[in-house]
């Protein structure tokens, strides 16, 4: 039987206050993308997918935009100057006065970090009754990295590579910047940092050697994939690991009845979701909440960014965000749907069709070349080719509602506010600029003039 001290609540943090002076970029490096999410938007997908409802992120350089990026159930910390990762974790202290459960500390720059890990960390430091557990790894060229010294199989601390002698150099086992510690332990042993060493940094590390000193227990837990703890330091890196997280997602979605047709053109997300016997085509993107049913189709070069699939829809090269799609739907080739477009059931967008802020009903059809916008189109309406909604004034957006069963011939422009009664008929050319009641027609055109003869005559033709 278990009880809630087996059980501590975890807190997570995640250092991110790091600049990555090699990246060269503007952007801070934890902002830099892996599949349309961000280094630290993965690692905090790792975070909901153990369950964790609490994070703190660490935000020193670009800190501002780092925040923006987050979502609302993170909070966050400044450290101001980065004077070490033990100096960055010592400014959680104050968020988490009353706090006395376990933190899990992760790095914004290690995207590829698995929740299966974690979870196994966790347990192995339940299981040791361990007040800090380390993640650990073997690595053949170990440079760079903190050193795991350990006595007897025991751990007894880390070195640092600028600090560490010939012979701890010679160690494989390095630290890989994963931490689950309690947290009233760990925040003893962080008052009692100093930075008299090689880099004058107050190193999170040095609290390993502390709590052994205190006779607490201290165990490292062995990943034996160092790909996971890889972090990120400069582009060429970041492409590597964004190969090999597109290879591991690939096969996870292969090994869960999704066929990916082209694995190393495709981009998936770590928060996308997919149906089984659906078919994804080369060069498509699934990016951030996108989920998808089953038995769908998604055809080549489409992007799809937090889009909602029914079942058996089937999208050609389209460009799909903020969306809802139901079952049966068939979108493109060359549609875009812009955000806000909620399609019904067995719905047709075609070729050359933008739908931005609208609801189509129920088999409701725009087949080929129209702007739909703040429309709410009922069921079985038809929207002919070139119709367009004239939606904004210049100053304000205005609706068009248009009836189920309404027909609306091809060239109309729908000058909204406006109004379209269901199965009423705008006849093609219109230009539509009041209400239509229902079952009406309504004709918006010129009337057309035919002058007999007059191009012959202008021809100097007789006949
Ligand atoms: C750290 C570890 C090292 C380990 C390695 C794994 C220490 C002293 N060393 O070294 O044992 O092998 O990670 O990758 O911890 N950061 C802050 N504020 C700071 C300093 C760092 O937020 O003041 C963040 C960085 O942005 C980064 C993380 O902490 O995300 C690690 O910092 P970094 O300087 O890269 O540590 P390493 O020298 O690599
Ligand atoms: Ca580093």
């Amino acid at each position: 039987m278990s009880s809630p001290a087996d059980h501590p609540e975890v807190t997570v943090v995640v250092l991110a206050a790091g600049k990555g002076t090699r990246m060269r970029s503007q952007l801070p490096k934890v902002l830099h993308q892996i599949a349309g999410e961000s280094l630290l938007g993965h690692v905090l997908a790792t975070v909901e997918r153990m369950e964790i409802p609490r994070a703190i992120a660490i935000v020193g350089h670009g800190a501002n935009l780092v925040r923006a990026s987050l979502p609302a159930w993170v909070s966050t910390v400044e450290q101001r100057e980065q004077l070490g990762t033990g100096h960055a974790v010592q400014q959680v202290v104050p968020a988490l006065a009353d706090f006395d459960g376990d933190v899990l500390i992760l790095s914004g720059d290690v995207p590829l970090l698995s929740a299966e890990t974690l979870t196994a960390m966790r347990s192995a430091h339940r299981d040791a009754g361990a007040a800090l557990t380390l993640l650990t790894t073997e690595l053949s060229n170990p440079t760079g990295y903190g050193r795991i010294v350990r006595e007897s199989g025991i751990v007894q601390g880390i070195v640092e590579q600028k600090d560490a002698s010939a012979a701890q150099r010679e160690i494989t086992e390095i630290n890989a910047g994963v931490y689950l510690a309690d947290w009233s332990k760990l925040k003893a042993a962080l008052a009692t940092l100093s930075n008299s060493n090689a880099q004058g940094e107050y190193y999170l590390t040095d609290t390993v050697a502390r709590l052994v000193d205190q006779g607490e227990v201290v165990i490292g837990y062995v990943t034996p994939d160092p790909t996971e703890v890889s972090g990120i330091n400069t582009r060429a890196e970041l492409v590597a690991l964004a190969a090999e997280y597109q290879k591991r997602r690939a096969d996870y979605w292969l090994a869960q009845g999704v066929t990916i047709e082209s694995p190393s053109t495709t981009w998936i997300g770590p928060r996308v979701s997919i149906g089984e016997d659906t078919v994804i085509e080369q060069g498509v993107a699934l990016y951030g909440m996108t989920r998808i049913g089953a038995e769908s189709r998604v055809g080549a070069f489409s992007r799809l960014q937090n889009v909602e699939l029914g079942n058996h829809v089937e999208i050609r090269q389209s460009d799909l965000e903020d969306s809802r799609v139901d079952e049966g739907t068939t979108i493109g080739p060359f549609a875009r749907l812009r955000g806000g477009a909620d399609l019904g059931r067995n719905v047709r967008i075609g070729n050359f069709v933008e739908v931005k802020g609208s609801r189509f009903g129920d088999g409701a059809k725009a087949a080929h070349l129209a702007y739909l916008g703040d429309a709410t189109i009922g069921s079985k309406a038809n929207i002919g080719a070139g119709t367009i909604t004239c939606n904004y004034d210049g100053t304000r957006k205005h609706p068009t509602t248009i009836g189920d069963g309404a027909f609306i011939g091809s060239n109309s422009t729908l000058v909204a506010p406006l109004t379209i009664g269901s199965h009423a008929y705008t006849a093609a050319g219109s230009t539509i600029v009041s209400d239509v009641p229902e079952g009406a027609l309504a004709l918006g055109r010129a009337k057309q003039a035919v002058k007999e003869g007059w191009a012959l005559q202008r021809k100097g033709i007789t006949k």
